[in-house]
């Protein structure tokens, strides 16, 4: 096996960066974004939301209609989803909320990744041959890192939002204590991790409740969860990390032979971080910093990919060039981004338009380039973990949020009388240097677990300005979720509108394993064939002779658009999903109210 040599080539990458005299650098773009942004004194004067469950939705505009803005239904619907979609997200796991004040044009980035408790350090997650023990980073107790959404909450409401906190949790309390119908999405994900879920006596307390699993349509109560969160309504931050809850949480973990403590949950804090902006063609875009790896690589793909235009290019020229860029971003995030707070992230340097442009030189137009070889591992089925939500409200606020307890249904463990599914984000970390995880990523020392880290995430909540046109947009998809984006955003700067954006095919190269996945239809026989012809090794749906080669369809894209020039708001939920929803709707201003 040939170990890769990342900074000698990092160096050399550079070359072009120092090469450029900096008078030709570009504007910043932060202040080139934000005074386009906020100047016009156009709003859009009604709401759109995005959210992969009506019910979500619904709750979001319950709080624009009692006067709350983009934040409080950013509230409403993220803890909305924590009910609706225990899949995905929720009270037990973390997520990032990338916001925008129309008034004063700034940006803001909630980092609500979940923690590392002091006790889970690296050894706890390998074998005695030195391997990665997965079970151990996906189920049960050591899986979980301390939750970020239920401060992230708090904080929202009270930094940005108009409403008490618990007007914004109402419509999630009431999901929780008089139920909802289940979904097809829900019963078999259920199906899928119901061995893990049903070891935990707090965990059968809640999904066998009436003797049965979750069947569809019958209606899912989580009273637990409802007093949880009406704790949360009425204390704040102490109400889930310190009295009661806190308390039910460190002795469900401990019942469990984890090792959660009270300054492990009193200790958890949001971080506020500067986003991370880069230009592409017009357009400014606006994404999550560290510690997602999304940003940083968005940035690297995007502008690389600068450099030709697009739409223009044969399709199958096209899409080798994006897998080129996907190769080469990948490959970075896989030694160089990790939690800045821990880290030093070169966050300047890769997403310099200059080291684009020295990466850009690399590829070759007519051959892939090989990554390094390493014995590949198929990348799971991934498309239902995590959830996205898109929000512009009248006034022309926005916020993206990206939120999950990672794999379906996180840990699988909800520590009894707390209605809390933790999550088993410790898998993210690099738990053993160059060991690819669920996803299969690998890392090395920059994401390496220590007490109080938070992990690498894909996450990539984002923002795309122009004069025209503002699009929020992401998705979930782990690993994907970059990728993904990028292809919504090209999808959005090509001029295609909200719906046509979140159903775009989908495909996939994250470095290693030196293959493209793409969901089934995204490639005809004809592009399948050139692509491989440059020398590309494709993983296809169409072509899998065992189960796991790669899922059908991805993701579960949830984006708005708001075209400043005839002022027209759309929303686009993603197709594959049949419980999301889109709506765009008259609110009041709320200047008016
Ligand atoms: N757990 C998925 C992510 O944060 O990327």
């Amino acid at each position: 096996m040939t170990r890769p040599l990342p900074r000698f080539l990092a160096r050399l990458l550079l070359l072009p960066v120092l090469l450029v005299p900096a008078a030709f650098m570009p504007a910043s773009a932060a202040a080139d974004g934000a005074a386009r942004d906020g100047s016009p004194a156009q709003r859009p004067g009604q709401a759109a939301i995005a959210s992969a469950h009506a019910l979500a939705t619904d709750a979001g505009f319950e709080v624009l209609d009692r006067g709350g803005n983009a934040f409080d239904a950013a509230v409403a619907v993220s803890a909305a989803l924590s009910v609706v979609e225990p899949i995905s997200s929720g009270l037990g796991g973390g997520g990032f909320f990338l916001l925008h004040q129309q008034d004063g044009g700034r940006d803001v980035f909630i980092d609500a990744r979940e923690m590392a408790p002091a006790a889970a350090t690296a050894d706890r997650y390998r074998t005695a041959d030195g391997k990665l023990d997965s079970a151990m980073a996906e189920d049960g107790p050591w899986a979980a890192a301390i939750p970020g959404l239920p401060a992230a909450l708090v904080h929202v409401a009270e930094k940005y939002g108009r409403l008490p906190l618990a007007e914004s949790l109402a419509p999630a309390i009431r999901l929780a204590r008089d139920g909802f119908p289940v979904y097809g999405r829900l019963e078999r994900g259920y199906a899928a991790r119901r061995e893990v879920m049903e070891r935990f006596p707090g965990t059968r307390q809640v999904f066998l409740a009436g003797g049965q699993p979750p069947k569809q349509g019958q209606v899912f109560r989580q009273p637990d969860l409802a007093r949880t969160l009406e704790l949360l309504a009425s204390d704040g931050f102490d109400g889930f990390y310190r009295g009661p809850v806190a308390k039910k949480l460190i002795a469900g973990v401990r019942a469990e032979g984890g090792r959660w403590t009270a300054a492990d949950l009193s200790g958890y804090t949001v971080r506020e971080r500067e986003p991370l902006r880069f230009r592409y063609r017009g357009w400014d875009v606006v994404t999550a910093p560290p510690p997602s790896s999304g940003g940083v690589a968005l940035a690297q793909m995007m502008q690389i990919l600068a450099g030709w235009d697009l739409p223009e290019l044969d399709p199958a020229l096209r899409t080798h060039l994006t897998i080129e860029s996907m190769r080469r971003a990948f490959r970075d995030r896989t030694f160089y981004l990790g939690d800045p707070d821990f880290v030093h992230v070169p966050v300047e340097v890769l997403t310099s338009p200059y080291y684009a442009a020295g990466l850009r030189a690399t590829i070759n137009p007519e051959k892939a380039t090989p990554s390094d070889m390493l014995p590949g591992l198929p990348t799971p089925l991934e498309d239902e973990e995590t959830t996205h939500f898109s929000i512009i409200d009248a006034d022309g606020n926005r916020a993206a949020v990206t939120q999950t307890v990672n794999l379906l249904f996180g840990s699988g463990l909800v520590p009894p009388g707390t209605g809390v599914m933790l999550n088993n984000e410790m898998d993210d970390f690099a738990l053993v240097p160059g060991q690819p995880n669920a996803f299969g990523v690998m890392g090395f020392e920059a994401n390496a677990p220590e007490p109080g880290k938070r992990p690498l995430s894909s996450m990539t909540p984002t923002f795309m300005v122009s004069p025209e046109r503002v699009a929020v947009l992401g998705t979930p998809g782990g690993s994907r979720i970059i990728t993904m984006v990028l292809l919504g955003a090209l999808g959005v700067a090509e001029g295609l509108d909200a719906q046509a954006v979140a159903a775009l095919p989908r495909y996939h190269q994250q470095w290693m394993p030196d293959v493209v996945s793409a969901e089934s239809g995204a490639f005809d026989a004809d592009l399948a064939a050139k692509l491989r012809a440059k020398g590309h090794t494709l993983r296809l749906p169409e072509d899998a002779v065992s189960g796991r080669a790669s899922s059908h369809t991805w993701g579960n894209m949830q984006t708005v658009v708001w075209d400043r020039r005839g002022n027209v708001l759309e929303g686009g939920s993603d197709p594959r999903n049949d419980v999301g929803s889109a709506k765009v709707r008259a609110v009041a201003p709320a200047a008016a109210r």
